[in-house]
């Protein structure tokens, strides 16, 4: 594995399939999981934005894999009165054995990793939140039994950490993503054609219809997210076609899951009557945000983790 996780792109096909069997293990056993692959580590946990899920499952999952979470709100850091990135990483490196930062600019956090001694994990940037979507292929196996093939569809802001993550997601498990917006939120052209698309594929349609149509799993996320306040009135508008709703949920194929990183904005991007329907996996992704972080912290803190997969 990569030294940090920063985008999807730091793993690999091989590392995924290592990922997720090693997740499916710690989620089966949790009660009665006694190797600590974190003990006697510190993990500094650097947070410039608001988080509920997040936060809570990286602290309970370092908890668990014997280590020690220190959250560092940014404001409570020198770094928020205008030290450097580049000199804060360095002298946390003297203290701690990682980092898991969530912040604004992506190049913050890869700037810190590029100073950093240790492993850094992306807990969600301007532009990507690789965490949420390693967890989404984790529960979309868990359901579907696979990902490859697989057709997810995504209506709303293509334009944002998370439809930039799912593109990369798409392309390293193979799956079929089609994406639905309005013009003005069209999913990020380099990203789409960066790399190699072995399988599956990425379109773009302007018809939230077309992309729902025959989808197993219908994908939204929150239309205003931090940061875009300023554009509330804007989002509210032109995201209002691509509402989750049931009139589109009977678009896609019989028994489609539905989707949503949360926090959710009832009633603006998904409807009571969706979020709440007996196919919603909502709390699912949620929770395997715990077992797939905890994965990721174990393969990028250890070498020997080939060790806990042979343990039956
Ligand atoms: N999905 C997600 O990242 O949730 P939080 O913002 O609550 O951490």
């Amino acid at each position: 594995m990569h030294k940090d996780l920063l985008t999807v792109e730091d793993v690999s096909a091989e590392d995924l399939q290592i990922m997720l069997e090693l997740a499916a293990r710690m989620k089966r056993d949790r009660l009665d999981w006694h190797d600590q692959p974190l003990k006697g580590k510190s993990i500094g946990m650097i947070f410039s934005k608001s988080s509920t899920r997040t936060r809570v499952s990286f602290e309970v999952g370092i908890h668990e894999l014997g280590g020690n979470a220190l959250f560092l709100d940014r404001n409570d850091l020198q770094i928020g009165r205008g030290e450097t990135i580049q000199d804060t990483a360095r002298v946390l490196s003297r203290y701690m054995h990682g980092a898991v930062i969530r912040t604004h600019s992506h190049s913050d956090v890869v700037e810190f990793a590029k100073f950093a001694h240790f492993p850094v994990v992306n807990a969600l940037t301007d532009k990507f939140h690789p965490c949420q979507i390693l967890a989404d292929l984790f529960t979309i196996k868990e359901f579907s039994g696979k990902l490859s093939g697989v057709k997810v569809a995504y209506l709303g802001d293509c334009a944002s950490n998370m439809g930039n993550s799912l593109i990369l997601a798409a392309k390293l498990a193979g799956l079929h993503l089609a994406m639905a917006s309005p013009e003005e939120y069209r999913p990020d052209k380099d990203i789409i054609e960066h790399g190699v698309l072995e399988s599956g594929s990425v379109s773009w349609s302007p018809d939230p219809k077309e992309a729902a149509k025959d989808a197993d799993y219908l994908y939204t996320d929150v239309w205003v997210s931090m940061g875009h306040e300023a554009e509330k009135e804007q989002r509210l508008k032109l995201l209002a076609p691509y509402q989750l709703n049931e009139s589109l949920v009977a678009c896609a194929a019989p028994g489609a899951m539905i989707m949503h990183c949360l926090p959710a904005h009832r009633g603006e991007e998904i409807t009571d009557a969706v979020m709440d329907s007996d196919n919603s996996i909502v709390l699912d992704q949620a929770e395997n945000r715990l077992h797939v972080q905890k994965a990721i912290m174990t393969m990028l803190h250890n070498d020997d983790w080939d060790r806990l997969l042979s343990k039956e």
